[in-house]
């Protein structure tokens, strides 16, 4: 019987999938075990690796996700897609050390503990062939971070090697946020229950093949992870990345308006024809700005998870972008003209504008441009 699924996320691991799968072959003798490779459609063809040697092996399973990425999802994804009772989630890359996970196991079963988790930071560990002593210090002022506002108190929080029984995960899965890197952080901090946790010391090698997948991401991810569990619930996380981008690209706009109004050589009041004309230009060419500014932003950060790639979906999803930013941008120059007419300030008139244009932007792009 089903006795232990191990997760696997994975991203470009080609070259490490046959390797992973004789480890655990290795490492878990005399337990009935399944491993689940959670891969997001990697261009190297993880998922094809995987599937050929499923194939020969019935304990190997693939599950394929297109047009997703994000490692906390998948590891849920894969959680929830087993029936073992007994779940763990570790990196596909060589890096955690396997021989744990009959130890953890014993522990996650034994009726003591309800998750074992490997730490980097406990003591008897070592995080030496990481080689990037900058990336073991920040870290270091992560866990501490996340400490104080999650509450969860672990050497090492942000590790993704963990165990813990199915059903302690699925009776509040669907209120994990499935958001950055953070996914044992997420589950100690919103599982309802108290959960008694065991730490097993690790040293962290160096990976098997490929690189590493975080370094770019990892402290955005982190923050935003950060404030899901926050205000998420208040303030969905996704709006507020949006809004913030699109407050960024406010200031954009106003700082192009100011340049073009400059080399008008207006002043502000705009009482004569030609001036409002040169309010009308500098409002058209700072829209376009920002509203090229906020595409780059929100491809990159609010929807990195379903970020566009390569030069024709980027120049289609500007474009997309830019057919949903001109009703917004034609009801902004609209409004914020006729506010300026009936006598309101330049800058009241030009944010009334960029509200009314935010919402509707915020409203089509979700669905148009970085929708399905
Ligand atoms: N499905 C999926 N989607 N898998 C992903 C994604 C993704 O977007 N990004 C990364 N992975 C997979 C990788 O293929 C690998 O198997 C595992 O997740 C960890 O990714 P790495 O890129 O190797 O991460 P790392 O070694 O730099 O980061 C380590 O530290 C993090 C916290 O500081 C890992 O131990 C992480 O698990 C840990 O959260
Ligand atoms: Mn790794």
């Amino acid at each position: 019987m089903l006795q232990l699924a191990v997760i696997l996320p994975t991203y470009n691991e080609r070259k490490n999938i046959a390797l992973m799968v004789n480890r655990l072959d290795a490492a878990l003798q005399g337990l009935a075990w399944e491993a689940v490779f959670v891969d997001d459609n990697s261009p190297d063809g993880t998922a094809d690796e995987a599937r050929r040697i499923a194939r020969e092996d019935p304990r190997v399973r693939v599950i394929e996700r297109i047009g997703r990425r994000g490692l906390a999802s998948a590891a849920i994804e894969g959680m929830c897609a087993t029936a073992a009772p007994v779940v763990a989630v570790m990196d596909a890359d060589g890096q955690h050390d396997e021989k744990l996970l009959p130890l953890m196991y014993e522990a996650v079963t034994g009726g003591e503990y309800d998750v074992a988790y490997a730490s980097r930071f406990a003591e008897g560990s070592s995080t030496e062939a990481w080689g990037r002593p900058d990336r073991v210090k920040a870290s270091g002022v992560a866990n501490s971070i996340a400490r104080k506002v999650t509450g969860v108190d672990l050497s090492d929080p942000m590790s993704g090697f963990f165990m813990l029984k199915g059903e302690t995960l699925r009776a509040d899965a669907h209120r994990l946020s499935g958001v950055g890197f953070k996914i044992l952080l997420d589950i100690l901090a919103t599982v309802d229950a108290p959960l008694r946790v065991k730490e097993f010391p690790m040293n962290f090698s160096a990976r098997m093949e490929g690189e590493s997948k975080l370094d770019r991401t990892v402290v955005f991810e982190f923050l935003v992870g950060l404030y899901d569990k926050w205000l998420g619930r208040i303030i969905p996380t996704r709006f507020a990345l949006f809004g913030t981008v699109g407050g960024l690209g406010a200031l954009v706009h106003l700082t192009v308006l100011t340049l073009v109004l400059r080399l008008f050589g207006t002043d502000l009041q705009l009482s004569h024809y030609p001036k409002e004309a040169a309010f009308i230009v500098g409002q058209t060419v700072a829209a376009l700005t920002a509203m090229t500014f906020n595409f780059v932003l929100n491809n990159e950060l609010t929807y990195s998870d379903k970020r566009l790639r390569g030069l024709g979906p980027i120049a289609r999803g500007w474009l997309k972008f830019a057919a949903t930013c001109a009703f917004g941008m034609l009801a902004n120059i609209g409004v914020s003209t006729a506010l300026v007419r009936v006598g309101v300030h330049t800058y009241p008139a030009a944010i009334a504008g960029i509200i009314l244009a935010s919402v509707w932007n915020f409203a089509l792009s979700s669905k148009f441009v970085w929708g399905k």
